[in-house]
């Protein structure tokens, strides 16, 4: 008898290569440092918390279909139009829906070189093509992107600023990428750091989408919220484009805990506020620092740093990371972004920096010289 064939997936689908998430838990028992996913070390607001245990009681109701208390409480914060948002399990479940609305076989999508590795994935899963644009400096290229553009162009992907790089793209280069982009290309400007950014010549996209009508930002819970776990994030989009998303997503894709939690978060902004400038702070500091150990540091504008290592034996970041993790410290391994050299370092308390700073000193072989 012929062996049985199960049911097969769309060509295609199993050639993805699966997301690896960065390392979370080391064997044994004492605590970790973790610094390995951008997530906040301070944790949500606690009002986020009460929020979120006071949800608790309702657990048996389905929440609000379209997280409308939630786009109410974002276009107030924002001074946004509540009917442009669309609300996602993570900003991650709405990349996944742009690619779902906009992208088929035989359509391309552009993403940068070292972009967010969701991107690639998303594309992918509608059988469409990737296209990587090559970066400058690890920045993302708008002449590249531009460059790029073929007639089956549908979408492109930014990520602003970029993980794992840290670099973002001014406003005036993300407006010459949009002024560029043939009208029926649909360009996402992924703002999940947006927070953590502090120059004047940065705008995260609303403006762009404010006054385009090919321009979706998303934005994110999950890092200065410090809402991870719950997976919570936000589109906001020209009207056709939330339309198109409103008709494909789940119709509960939000869970009621996550509005609830959500809505306390964005009313804690001096939770926020301290946060960044905690990050800004540190990020300055430990950049400095990490420079003076002998290391490259790639110039963030978010909550987290790309340290890149020498590439011969004894200082290599693969010896750095198993050198941390014998000191109970996590860091980002990025081989899959294509850095092989290098390890991305969330910006964490002042204990967890100085720790990081200690041990990769004592890496280095220059104990006793880290100076933050
Ligand atoms: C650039 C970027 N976009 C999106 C996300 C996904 O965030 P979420 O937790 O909202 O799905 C991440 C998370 O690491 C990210 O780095």
């Amino acid at each position: 008898m012929a062996a049985k064939r199960g049911p097969a997936p769309r060509r295609g689908i199993l050639d993805i290569a699966p997301y690896v998430p960065g390392t979370s838990a080391l064997p044994g028992a004492h605590p970790v440092i973790k610094l390995s996913s951008n997530e906040t070390p301070f944790g949500p607001s606690l009002r986020a918390v009460e929020a979120y245990l006071g949800a608790g009681a309702s657990l048996s109701r389905y929440p609000d279909g379209s997280a409308r208390p939630l786009r109410e409480a974002l276009a107030k914060v924002h001074g946004l139009d509540a009917d442009r948002i669309v609300c996602g399990a993570g900003s991650d479940e709405l990349l996944n829906l742009l690619a779902h609305a906009y992208l088929g076989p035989g359509d391309e999508a552009i993403y940068s070189e070292h972009g967010f590795l969701v991107y690639k994935i998303a594309i992918l899963a509608r059988g469409a093509t990737p296209v990587a644009a090559p970066e400058t400096d690890l920045t993302t290229s708008v002449d590249a992107i531009l460059a790029r553009v073929t007639d089956a162009t549908r979408l492109v992907f930014i990520a602003n600023p970029n993980n794992p790089t840290g670099t973002y793209l001014t406003f005036d280069e993300v407006k010459r990428l949009r002024a560029g982009l043939p009208d029926d290309v649909l360009l996402v400007l992924d703002a999940a750091y947006a927070e953590y950014v502090r120059r004047n010549d940065y705008e995260a996209g609303i403006e762009l989408v404010a006054t385009t009508h090919n321009t979706v930002m998303t934005r994110t819970f999950s890092k200065i919220y410090g809402l991870a776990s719950l997976r919570l994030g936000w589109a906001y989009c020209p009207p056709e484009v939330a339309g198109a998303l409103n008709r494909i997503r789940g119709p509960f894709n939000v869970s009621g805990p996550a509005i609830a939690a959500g809505m306390a978060a964005l009313e804690d902004q001096t939770h926020v506020q301290l946060q960044a400038e905690h990050t800004e702070m540190w990020r300055g500091r430990m950049a400095e620092a990490f420079e003076q150990l002998g290391l490259g540091v790639t110039p963030s504008a978010a909550n987290f740093l790309l340290l890149h290592f020498p590439q011969g034996h004894g200082h290599s970041a693969r010896e750095a990371d198993e050198f941390l993790h014998e000191r109970r410290i996590i860091l980002r391994r990025v081989e899959e972004y294509g850095f092989p050299h290098a390890l991305r370092m969330t910006i964490g308390t002042v204990a967890d920096n100085r720790a990081v700073l200690d041990a990769l000193a004592s890496f280095m072989g220059a104990d006793g010289a880290a100076p933050a």
